[in-house]
């Protein structure tokens, strides 16, 4: 959790006034993974990493920013146009800006300082946990109300159009809308979502970041997307009636199959019982079906891992050693490529379970893995001062 004080202390030094603060989450995906783009279903949870946002409105309309992580002030200039892409950290907050702007959201300038512990790189929605923060503080601070439905959209647009990556919504939903001790079951199509209760009184969720980021993860994060594109295409043949894999059923999509190409095949194959297997990981966990939960977990690996394409070997290094330590369930979470492992681990296991992953894991990769251990925490909002 981010030090209130310290940051407030921090922009009071920078610019002289007190400050509102606003926060978001990072996130942890326990399954349903390249499901949200195909207007499918997802099951992440808040965690309790953040970012924070310290901001008091201006009277014309600059926005500056300091960020205390990298000890940076970038600012602009809300009645300037601005530039797209260009590849720094204010893209994500000047891009939530201009979004809300087209949106006819009228906002106000603002001093900001920005703070967070959600590690970057590591598959856990740093930039959703900067959008969504980012974008409640300007609407806020310009004396308007944002639903979190709403904030959603917006920073995944910002992540489109500034950003350059065609994220789905799950990152920012969950960013805007995690609730404490549940994870939520997003149904990506119709923007509901379902609290699904996580009772981590037995078992914890433990996050093992493989501490790489191959550099293929954006580039075929967009080849992901157009194959899944081109399967709706060729499977509208028989199945006219079908807007998205979402659509389609596992007993549809085997009688049908023969009609893909490869990778294609293989890619829809994944979404397919993706979708079926998060469903079912709802069902478990309500049940309190831990066992079940953990063996979806290890099919949504090797799903994504033989049909999807987007493991390497680090992640699968780390989910073979989970698995031989009798973790419930341990899969890759997130985009892939590199990032985070996500598990499920029986309190009493804890401690062998995190020494012997970093043991093992450094044996077989000269790494060292980092492991969070998280809660389900609660969606962004702002911080009142009683809070803390
Ligand atoms: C990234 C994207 C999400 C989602 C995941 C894969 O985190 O931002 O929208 O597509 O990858 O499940």
């Amino acid at each position: 959790m981010i030090n209130r004080d310290a940051l407030r202390r921090s922009f009071r030094e920078r610019y002289g006034s007190e400050p509102r603060l606003f926060r978001a989450p990072g996130r942890v995906n326990l399954i349903g993974e390249h499901t949200d783009y195909n207007d499918g279903f997802v099951l992440p949870m808040a965690i309790d990493r953040e970012t924070v946002v310290a901001g008091s409105s201006r009277a014309d309309r600059k926005v500056r920013v300091y960020s205390l992580n990298l000890d940076e002030a970038l600012e602009f200039d809300l009645d300037q146009p601005g530039e797209k892409r260009r590849g720094i950290w204010l893209d994500y907050i000047e891009g939530v800006a201009r979004v809300l702007e087209c949106r006819g959201v009228m906002l106000r300038g603002a001093d900001l300082a920005v703070s967070s512990d959600v590690p970057l790189g590591a598959g856990l929605s740093s930039s959703a946990a900067l959008e969504v923060s980012a974008g409640l503080a300007l609407v806020s601070l310009a004396g308007g109300e944002v639903d979190g439905v709403a904030l959603a959209l917006v920073g995944q647009q910002a992540e489109h159009v500034y950003v350059g990556t065609m994220c789905g919504i799950m990152d920012q939903f969950v960013a805007a809308l995690g609730r404490e001790g549940h994870a939520l079951l997003i149904d990506c199509r119709t923007l509901e979502a379902t609290p699904v209760p996580l009772d981590t009184s037995r078992v914890a969720v433990v996050i093992c970041d493989t501490n790489v980021k191959h550099e293929l993860s954006s580039s075929e994060y967009n080849v992901r997307r157009a194959e899944c594109e081109r399967g709706v295409k060729l499977l509208q043949v028989p199945l006219p009636e079908i807007r998205a894999l979402r659509d389609v059923s596992v007993e549809e999509f085997s009688r049908h199959e023969a009609l893909l190409p490869e990778p294609i095949k293989r890619r829809c194959r994944h979404v397919v019982t993706e979708n079926e297997r998060t469903l079912a990981a709802a069902r478990a966990l309500n049940d309190g079906d831990l066992d079940g939960m953990g063996r979806l977990m290890y099919a949504s690996h090797r799903s994504l891992r033989d049909d999807y394409e987007v493991s390497c070997r680090e992640l699968d290094v780390l989910v073979e050693i989970a698995a031989d330590l009798g973790a419930i369930g341990a899969r890759m979470t997130g985009g892939g490529f590199g990032g985070s492992i996500v598990n499920l681990v029986g309190r009493d296991a804890l401690d062998k379970f995190q020494s012997t992953v970093a043991r093992e894991y450094k044996r077989a990769t000269n790494r060292s893995p980092t492991i969070y251990i998280s809660e389900a925490g609660a969606g962004a909002k702002e911080v009142m001062s009683t809070e803390y």
